[in-house]
């Protein structure tokens, strides 16, 4: 059977994805290759976020193809994901050694489109189309293979798409529109999981507070089957702080997070769900983007620096050790100074313990591309340089403070840096390194914090007992 290698772009929907596609691979009998100089097919899973991400991922292509193609020219070469549903045909225009592009509804269909192109069927296949029920199609996972070294957390897809429709965002047009699966079919699937050893589920989608808000309009007849969403859509409970009770309530597992929610979900349902669940962790991954109401505003982004804090409080409230992380744009068109020390005096307000910083980058077709007074790029540099130091400082200092804590992390494997050393997540989502055994893994330890480094805690081996 022919090898694959999936390279993967972009955020965890695509390593989600990435992982699915090379599941239903294995299913058919490929092997996974070591490197993409070894495999049979290389298929790069793409994101269209930022240009440079969708650069990297052009670059990446042409000089695989440049230098394979010579020495094997029957190796398959494919795009998957956000920037193939974006560009389409595009991409084998400019790159004629391309064979397959499919689109974010695409990605189970990957198996029969590489049987054609290696059985040499058909030359190029492309395909974006638009298909009901693919939400409900990522759902096989790789474990990481062997029963000694079974995975300790794992991702589950609850729906794809976004209609939040920010006007920065291509996400909305890459990825469609918003589309639920039902929570029967997610409880099962997290079953399945805890069964095979999955301690720690991370409930994954663009907008997991939209969870099942469209659900009759979008996955009702879904492939022939009419699917019951398995939530009460007149409860007081948002349909996913149901989903989040389902999970909750499977024996065995120990933690639930979720990415990415948008601050406007954050009703008091969801707040109170974090005080009365215990396996839901203390940690949110809360995207912000800017801090000046005007600004906010502009994003379309549906709740204001006040109402933002009002979150942070009370969720604090309700959890104090709560780990807090979040996105910001820099260089929106039109932010002026005044805009961006009002997002300066929120980070130091709101302490992140940590802050992704992008710099602002127009996007084909969204509204942001074509508004006034776009920022020079060195403005939009220097901003990022100044909100970087800020932003680093905070982190460093609200890390620092943990020293001397003790605190329970979930042991998922060895660091990937170092592998004498073991790591492990706390509940507000700190990674921490302690000189543990490989029998640690998938345990609940507690450990003494000793040290810092980089975004890192060091914890003290002699506390879990060694
Ligand atoms: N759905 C998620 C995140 C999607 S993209 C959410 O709403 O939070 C991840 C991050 O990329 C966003 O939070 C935003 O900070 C950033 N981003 C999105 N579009 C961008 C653009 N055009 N330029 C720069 N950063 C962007
Ligand atoms: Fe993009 Fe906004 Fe949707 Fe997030 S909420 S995916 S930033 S449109
Ligand atoms: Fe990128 Fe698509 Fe994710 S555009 S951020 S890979 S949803």
């Amino acid at each position: 059977m022919p090898s694959v290698y999936i390279k993967t772009y972009g955020c965890q929907m695509n390593e989600r994805d990435s992982e699915a596609v090379a599941a239903q691979l294995v299913a058919k009998g490929y092997t996974l290759a070591a490197s993409e100089f070894e495999a049979d097919v290389v298929l790069l899973n793409t994101c269209s976020v930022r240009d440079h991400a969708e650069q990297k991922a052009i670059h990446k292509m042409e000089n695989l193809t440049a230098s394979i193609r010579k020495h094997r020219p029957e190796v398959v070469f494919g795009f998957m994901g956000c920037m193939a549903q974006s560009r389409g045909q595009a991409l084998i225009d400019r790159l004629p050694d391309v064979d397959l592009v499919v689109g974010t509804q695409k990605f189970h269909h990957t198996a029969d489109y590489l049987d054609e192109l290696l059985q040499g069927r058909r030359k190029k296949i492309v395909d974006t189309g638009t298909e009901p029920g693919s939400e409900a199609t990522v759902k096989e996972h790789l474990l990481n293979g062997t029963a000694k070294h079974k995975s300790v957390t794992a991702f589950v897809s609850i729906m794809q798409g976004c209609n939040q429709y920010c006007t920065y965002c291509i996400v909305p047009y890459t990825r469609g529109e918003e589309r639920s699966r039902s929570i029967p079919d997610l409880v099962a699937e997290c079953r399945q999981l805890v069964m095979q050893g999955v301690r720690e589920i991370t409930l994954l989608g663009q907008i997991v507070t939209s969870y099942g808000k469209r659900f009759k309009a979008q996955s009702a007849p879904a492939m022939g089957q009419v699917v019951a969403p398995g939530f009460d859509p007149h409860s007081d409970k948002s349909a996913f702080v149901q989903l989040i009770e389902a999970v909750h309530a499977i024996e065995g597992l120990e933690r639930i997070r979720f990415t990415s929610p948008h601050p406007k979900g954050y009703g008091d349902d969801l707040v109170a769900a974090y005080g009365r669940l215990p396996k839901l962790v203390e940690s949110a991954h809360l995207p912000v983007q800017s801090g000046s109401d005007r600004v906010l505003k502009l994003m379309h982004r549906g709740y204001t620096r006040e109402r933002f804090l009002e979150i942070v409080r009370k969720l604090r409230a309700v959890r104090p050790g709560m780990g807090l992380t979040t996105d910001i744009i820099v260089g929106f068109p039109g932010e002026t100074e005044e805009d961006f020390a009002a997002t300066v005096s929120l980070c130091r307000e709101v302490e992140f313990d940590n802050a992704f910083l992008f710099k602002y980058s127009p996007r084909q077709d969204t509204p942001a591309a074509t508004m006034p007074d776009s920022l020079p790029q060195e403005v939009i540099e220097e901003r990022h340089g100044r909100l970087l130091e800020v932003v680093n400082q905070i982190g460093k200092r609200k890390y620092e403070a943990l020293i001397g804590s003790e605190m329970q992390i979930l042991v998922e494997g060895p660091s990937r840096r170092n592998a004498a050393r073991m790591m492990g997540r706390t509940p507000c989502n700190k990674l921490v390194l302690f000189d543990g055994s490989p029998r640690h893994r998938g345990q609940l330890l507690p450990v003494r914090i000793v040290r810092t480094g980089n975004f890192t805690l060091y914890g003290d081996p002699a506390i879990v007992g060694l």
